[in-house]
């Protein structure tokens, strides 16, 4: 296989038409946009507010702070997951000031009302001295959609919303061969970052930059034009497939010495890696075979309910407008970023991995974050970018990037992105955005 140049490739069955609108800089700085994103849209999409591992017992709560919004979700008596507002209905103190926890009632710092996990007031201070009579009974916390998807609890502040499986598609039915449902969040990262929320999303809407700032992916992802393979879908999610286990086609890795870290991988599931010299590319075959062979041996129960492609290839999941989802065949990756509650050039990253209980294994291997104990939060922190902590080594070398586009994009002289074909996803994203925050077009 020598090296391959070529146009991108979209799916035939999922691709969408796009306008060509200017994508200005104003959306990433000006303080308008940003409270039109407010407004207009997070208020009616799902937003992932935690894993269903930490709701296992009745009272058991978790919270999600977003911009200025805050969340919590409680474990019901009878093993549902409920969503409430963050905030009290007596004077609107916030309730709950920690991640987790659990508590039979959740009870305000300021005059100590109680509620039961059902959101209900249960016990206030001088029940007898409301105009209406003793409150408990029947004040309660503003409640939310809540529902659940495999290891993920969400929530949306519109009622009227589509339910979370129908806004997931076609992730649901597309992500079941790896069995998510018992998988592991192992990694709970996050950073404050000096930059929009948009600029991450648009890094994860393209493959683009991989050659350059991730240079050392090149012997294990294939990201060569036009292996790898985009889907758009009419709801606005997009996906790409990137050929893993395959050094790229960008530069000739094919006709010498199979690259490392691929010679590891191929030792590692009991293949010679000089069989393949000259040939780098067959390797991927091979190890299909193996994990086929090999695989529910050493406790990979899920690899047989996986299509060859998904025991080697790496889908990326990019869910409008701020969710992506990366498979591996070993590993799920949330990546997202959140607005900050006021500054458009500040927002949060969020860094979850995943990984599936393997029979018998304590620990798992070579993580973004090194070997770490296969259980949940192992490694969980909060920092600010900048500090020198990691988010993860792919993840920070895209986050290095964040705050010089965010410089950039402050001057003048920018007069809106010039895009590749192969970031159309960009292209797309930034029309939806404008249909919802400016409105049906022709906007302004
Ligand atoms: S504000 Fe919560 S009890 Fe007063
Ligand atoms: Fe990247």
């Amino acid at each position: 296989m020598n090296v391959q140049t070529g146009a991108a490739r979209y799916s035939p069955d999922f691709d969408q038409p796009v306008r060509g609108d200017t994508i200005t800089a104003d959306r990433y700085t000006s303080a308008e946009w940003m409270e039109g994103e407010y407004d207009k849209l997070w208020p009616h999409i799902w937003h992932l507010g935690g894993v269903t591992a930490e709701l296992e017992e009745e009272g058991d709560f978790i919270r999600h702070n977003f911009g200025r919004e805050s969340v919590i979700m409680v474990k019901q008596e009878d093993g549902s997951i409920r969503a409430f507002y963050n905030t009290c209905p007596h004077r609107g103190n916030r309730l709950v000031l920690g991640d987790a926890g659990s508590t039979p009632r959740i009870t305000c710092g300021y005059h100590g009302w109680q509620f039961d996990p059902a959101g209900t007031l249960v016990n206030v201070q001088d029940p007898d001295d409301f105009p209406e009579g003793n409150p408990c009974g029947k004040v309660k916390l503003t409640e939310l959609r809540c529902e659940t998807w495999g290891p993920f609890v969400f929530w949306n502040m519109d009622p009227h919303a589509a339910p979370l499986l129908e806004w997931l598609k076609p992730f649901p039915e597309r992500l079941a061969g790896y069995g998510l449902e018992n998988w592991v969040r192992v990694i709970n990262v996050s950073a404050d970052c000096e930059f929009n929320w948009k600029i991450i999303r648009d890094n994860f809407n393209e493959s683009y930059h991989l050659p350059t700032i991730h240079p050392e992916l090149a012997t294990f992802i294939n990201d060569g034009l036009p292996t790898t393979l985009f889907e758009m879908y009419e709801n606005g999610h997009n996906a790409m497939w990137m050929v893993g286990h395959q050094a790229t086609t960008r530069q000739d890795f094919h006709t010498g010495e199979v690259p490392a870290p691929l010679d590891d991988v191929a030792s590692a599931w009991g293949i010679d890696p000089s069989e393949y010299k000259g040939r780098t590319g067959d390797l991927r075959e091979a190890i299909i075979k193996a994990k086929r062979e090999l695989g529910p041996g050493r406790g990979y129960k899920n690899y047989d309910d996986m299509t060859d492609q998904q025991l080697v290839d790496y889908f990326h999941c990019t869910l409008f407008p701020n969710l992506t989802i990366t498979m591996s065949p070993e590993q799920c990756q949330i990546l997202r970023t959140e607005p900050h509650p006021t500054d458009p050039a500040k927002c949060v990253f969020q860094h979850w991995c995943l990984y599936p209980p393997v029979e018998g294994a304590k620990e798992v291997k070579g993580t973004p974050m090194g070997d770490l104990p296969l259980r949940h939060d192992a490694l969980a922190h909060h920092s600010v970018y900048g500090d020198g902590v990691s988010v993860g080594y792919v993840a920070d070398q895209d986050l290095s990037i964040g705050t010089s586009q965010q410089l950039g994009l402050n001057s003048r002289g920018f007069t809106g992105c010039f895009l590749t074909r192969q970031e159309k996803r960009i292209q797309r994203f930034h029309e939806l955005l404008n249909d919802v925050v400016l409105g049906p077009p022709p906007h302004g």
